[in-house]
């Protein structure tokens, strides 16, 4: 059995189904990452195993042990919310010594722990401020040192840098990244944000409507989606999706096929796989996304991503070859089809 085994797991809202059965094994150290579109139901299943949400259905166990119906404070679990829910009057180190004082751990152990933590976290200087005295950044950090203070067998992340600026993000990114190295705790981390989950994850679980589409390395979901909602979730600008006889190879049973932006080419007009016009141009500096629209039909708009700076405008008539390698073909029920076609 692994360290975190759901199996089955349900939750009803009502009568609406809102988590289908979910079956999903996490080992110990692991990173990782729930995406899916927004009401697919990612909160809620954090929620539920950190014991905020009734199960419905199922069973959760940790470490050997039957949780699913323990209560929050006895799962050995630690949660950090988006909204950081800082006490405000306390100042940073009480923050941070909450929890370990309502447990009964001794003041000189408390001490220890806290200062361990801000060290690791950079909040050594602010250890007497409150809350309204520091940063985004800062105030997310000590709601993470409140959770690491509990060594928790597991941290549960819901969006926790959704409030701050671009440049913070990136930043906080890393520094997760380094905190989960240093501590290699076992940590599922829900987001909206593609980088976020293909650059911290071990293994991303994409979810829609309540059920896992695809869990694997981010690499494996990027190279190979297993159905066209994975492949146009996983990357972008999105993997554009054709008919399939649009193209000149052929895989036995496809009726649609796709091809990321960054694997096709420009060519002359008329002797492309694909032909078209040129209904956009973005040019980025680092790499230029060139919007087609094929055959002249804007239902059937693609995007070519090249490294160059191509001297091209709306109205051009361009022809657009992709890497036959590179092709992912689709049953008409969606499902990715691989192998000899
Ligand atoms: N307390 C509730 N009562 C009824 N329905 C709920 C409740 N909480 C969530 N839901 C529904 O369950 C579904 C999943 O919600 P959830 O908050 O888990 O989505 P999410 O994936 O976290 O979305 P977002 O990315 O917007 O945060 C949604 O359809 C939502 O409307
Ligand atoms: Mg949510």
């Amino acid at each position: 059995m692994s360290y975190l085994d759901l199996q089955g797991v349900e939750k009803y809202y009502d009568d609406f189904y809102a988590i289908k059965g979910i079956d999903l094994a996490i080992e110990k150290g692991e990173f990782i990452v729930f995406v899916g579109p927004s009401g697919c139901g990612k909160s809620t299943l954090l929620r539920m195993i950190a014991g905020l949400e009734d199960i419905n259905g199922g069973q959760l166990m940790l470490d050997g042990r039957d949780i699913t119906h323990a209560e929050p404070a006895h799962r050995d679990l630690a949660m950090v919310f988006q909204s950081y829910a800082l006490y405000p009057h306390m100042t940073v180190e009480e923050n941070m010594s909450f929890a370990l004082k309502l447990a009964k751990v001794s003041p000189a152990e408390i001490k220890d722990k806290v200062e361990k933590a801000a060290e690791k976290l950079n909040l050594t200087q602010y250890l007497k401020r409150t809350p309204k005295e520091l940063s985004g950044g800062q105030r997310q950090r000590v709601a993470i040192g409140r959770a690491i203070v509990r060594s928790p067998k597991v941290f549960l992340f819901d969006e926790p840098l959704s409030n701050l600026d671009a440049a913070l993000r990136g930043q906080t990114r890393v520094e997760i990244a380094h905190l989960h190295r240093e501590l290699g705790a076992t940590t599922i981390y829900v987001t909206h944000d593609q980088v976020e989950a293909m650059t911290l994850a071990d293994r991303v679980v994409v979810l829609q409507g309540g059920i896992i589409e695809q869990v694997g390395t981010p690499l494996e979901l990027y190279d190979t989606p297993a159905n066209k909602f994975v492949a146009q979730f996983i990357g972008m600008p999105q993997m554009n999706i054709l008919p399939s006889q649009l193209f000149r190879s052929q895989h036995e049973g496809a009726v649609e096929t796709g091809v990321r932006p960054e694997h096709m080419a420009l060519v002359a007009h008329g002797e492309g796989e694909l032909n078209g016009d040129v209904e956009m141009v973005e040019s980025l500096g680092n790499e230029t996304l060139v919007h087609i629209n094929v055959n002249g039909n804007v239902q059937q708009q693609i995007i070519v991503r090249l490294y160059e700076r191509p001297n091209l405008r709306a109205g051009d008539m361009v022809g657009v070859d992709a890497d036959a390698s590179r092709l992912h073909f689709f049953a008409a029920d969606g499902s990715a089809l691989r192998g000899e076609g």
